[in-house]
């Protein structure tokens, strides 16, 4: 079984990412143990709070990445970019810089809207800020759900479009031998 790491980029209680989250839960069942790491109690990133040494959430956050092979983020598009909660997180996670929670880390990254573009462009920019962290981003499948609010299970809400769920089998396979990779290298 391979350890991996969530982030969600949404907070919100109902949230389309959430089920997307779940959803891969339930493919990869299995061949994945997964575990969320929460950033909805981070506080605000600060140089000066930083000084005085990482905040206990920050610290529980920042083991939880370090504990698992790999870590998986899923994620809303806000404005065209990537809602400022991951953000805060990333940066938070980004310290320091060289033993961060991200360098030479296996990523994977996966995003759902009811809009048509499926975050494309949320995703284009969390590949460059990943980039930045010295993560090894996995390059696709991408994860691009469009229209996610039409692919849900009219009772449970659970994802259960057919070609999701067949696409996001594609993705579990290739980031598990990408994880793989690593894993052997080590
Ligand atoms: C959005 N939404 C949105 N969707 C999109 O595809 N591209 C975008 O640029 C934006 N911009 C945006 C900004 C803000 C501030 C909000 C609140 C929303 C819509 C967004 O995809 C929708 O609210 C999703 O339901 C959010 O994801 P969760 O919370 O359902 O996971």
């Amino acid at each position: 079984m391979i350890k991996i790491v969530s982030i969600c980029g949404s907070l919100r209680r109902n949230s389309f990412n959430k089920k997307l989250l779940e959803a891969i839960e339930q493919e990869s069942k299995g061949k994945w143990d997964m575990t969320l790491a929460a950033i909805d109690n981070l506080p605000l990133f600060n140089e000066d709070l930083e000084m005085g040494g990482d905040p206990e959430e920050v610290t529980v956050f920042k083991k939880k990445l370090a504990d698992a092979d790999a870590i998986l983020i899923v994620t809303p598009e806000y404005n065209s970019g990537i809602p400022g909660g991951l953000k805060n997180a990333l940066d938070w996670a980004s310290r320091p810089v060289k033993s961060s929670a991200f360098s030479n880390r296996p990523v994977a990254i996966a995003g759902a809207t009811p809009g048509s573009a499926g975050t494309a462009l949320s995703q284009m920019q969390l590949r460059q800020i990943l980039v930045a962290m010295n993560a090894n981003v996995l390059s696709g499948p991408k994860v691009l759900v469009g229209e996610v609010h039409k692919k849900l299970e009219a009772d449970t809400k659970q994802i259960n479009d057919l070609r999701t769920l067949d696409h996001l089998q594609s993705f579990i396979h290739s980031f598990t031998d990408f994880v793989e990779m690593y894993k052997k290298a080590e």
